[in-house]
């Protein structure tokens, strides 16, 4: 056969033949394989049962397309953001000879950006080491490794009821029992605190005492005080969140920082961003607390991305050196009151027995409670579909959800936009009204 050509091309031809076989089979297989993986019912961890969608992000889905004027997110000004100023620190970022912003970095955050938050942290009277500052990716990484390292679950929270939406998703996430303590416009009731420390032996209490999410409220000085001294009575920690802390209309008013009474740093973890007075778009948070948690938070971070993006803190870092900060968080401070202003006027117009809020001395929101009759989860369809959104408040309660609440955000919208967005507001609110089960 060797010696016979035609022979030796048919072998050649065979061959090939196979391997075409073999090819087009092998393609049916993974067609076949891929399928089957459509099917496949994945064994997620037991955890996942208790992770919920945030709801303010799935309106903020909805309503960032069209025509919505949008009062639901948290959102800063796009406007106002300091675009120049990040400009040039990004530019002297990538300016400098040795490439370092671009490499890893510490765990614990770029040294010379640690320094300034000390400092910074130092005005508000707490007075914490660089070396016990955590940069994290945003302040949200925060709550989420501080409850990664302490919590079992089962293990009990204390919060405010209604309170920060996303730090119940990560309590929640955690398998936390997270249980509410009465409170009014000052903050808890000592009362029923101690009465639940007691009782419950819970191992936090997370609080927004300044300018909270979503009440916009301020915790009194007295209110501050007694919780900490509850707390070291009872070997409780607090998770103090303070994003809007800077956000503050009255520069005359001094809100005390509850981690500024905690001398020896033993019960307090303080966070803070710079999401709201920046921009959210860098991830740049911090925390500050007890070295033991400090450090195992550190560790869990080290598991979670390795370190917060390098190229974001030199660039703060340099923003933070060459920009003045101040007096750009007095010019966020001075519009947002102006917006703030624009929507209460707005707010007052409305002839409504029942609605109420408190004005907000800082912050980003309106807390509004409107009659019993009107659910406000129900209203949102209506109301998007006249073109304005709002966050229903039900979401931030922990239990005893109160229906007929939202949660307005005054700062992203300009005053022109604020109005009509409120003239549509009010429209939707007043045919309730007309709806109303009418008083005997
Ligand atoms: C009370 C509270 N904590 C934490 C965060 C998270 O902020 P960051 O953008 O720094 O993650 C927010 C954001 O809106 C907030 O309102």
């Amino acid at each position: 056969m060797y010696d016979n050509p035609c022979g030796f091309l048919f072998i050649y031809l065979y061959i090939v033949r196979i391997f075409i076989d073999l090819y087009c089979c092998s393609f049916d297989l993974v067609t076949i394989y891929e399928s089957w993986c459509r099917k496949m019912k994945y064994g997620f961890a037991q955890r996942v049962r208790f992770m919920q969608s945030s709801a303010v992000r799935d309106i903020l889905k909805v309503v960032n397309k069209g025509d919505v004027i949008s009062f639901a997110g948290g959102l800063p000004d796009e406007d106002l953001f300091p675009v120049a100023a990040m400009k040039q620190a990004f530019q002297k970022t990538f300016e400098a000879s040795d490439n370092k912003a671009m490499q890893y970095g510490e765990t614990e955050g770029y040294a010379p950006l640690r320094e300034q938050l000390s400092e910074k942290l130092q005005k508000k009277g707490i007075h914490r080491p660089s070396d016990n500052v955590l940069v994290t990716s945003g302040s949200q990484q925060a709550i989420d490794l501080f409850a990664r390292v302490m919590f079992n679950p089962g293990d009990i929270v204390l919060t405010e009821n209604p309170t920060y939406l996303a730090a119940l998703q990560v309590f929640e996430s955690y398998e936390v029992r997270v249980v509410p303590v009465l409170s009014d416009d000052n903050g808890m009731d000592p009362e029923d605190l101690e009465q639940k420390m007691k009782k419950l032996k819970p191992k936090c209490v997370y609080v927004v005492p300044t300018f909270s999410n979503p009440g916009g409220k301020v915790w009194s000085f007295e209110r501050r005080k007694l919780l900490l001294e509850l707390a070291q009575k009872h070997q409780v920690v607090i998770f103090e969140d303070d994003p809007y802390g800077d956000i503050q209309f009255n520069s005359e008013e001094v809100y005390t920082p509850i981690a500024s009474l905690d001398k020896e740093n033993k019960y307090v973890l303080y966070t803070s961003t710079f999401s709201k007075t920046v921009v959210p778009a860098m991830r740049l948070g911090w925390i500050v607390g007890p070295h033991q948690i400090i450090r195992m938070m550190a560790q869990a971070k080290q598991a979670t991305d390795l370190h917060t993006n390098s190229l974001a803190q030199v660039a703060m870092h340099h923003l933070v050196n060459d920009f003045d900060l101040d007096a750009h968080v007095s010019t966020l401070c001075k519009a947002y009151k102006e917006r703030m202003l624009v929507m209460k006027s707005l707010l007052d117009s409305v002839e409504m027995d029942g609605l109420t809020y408190v004005e907000p001395k800082g912050g980003m929101f309106f807390w509004v409670s409107l009659p019993s009759y009107v659910h406000t989860a129900s209203l949102l369809p209506e109301a998007v579909e006249q073109g304005v959104a709002f966050v229903p408040g039900a979401p931030f309660y922990v239990s005893n959800a109160e229906e007929n609440t939202m949660r307005l955000n005054f700062t992203h919208s300009k005053p022109e936009l604020i109005h009509e967005g409120m003239r549509r507001l009010v429209n939707v609110i007043n045919e309730k009204k007309e709806a109303a089960p009418q008083q005997v």
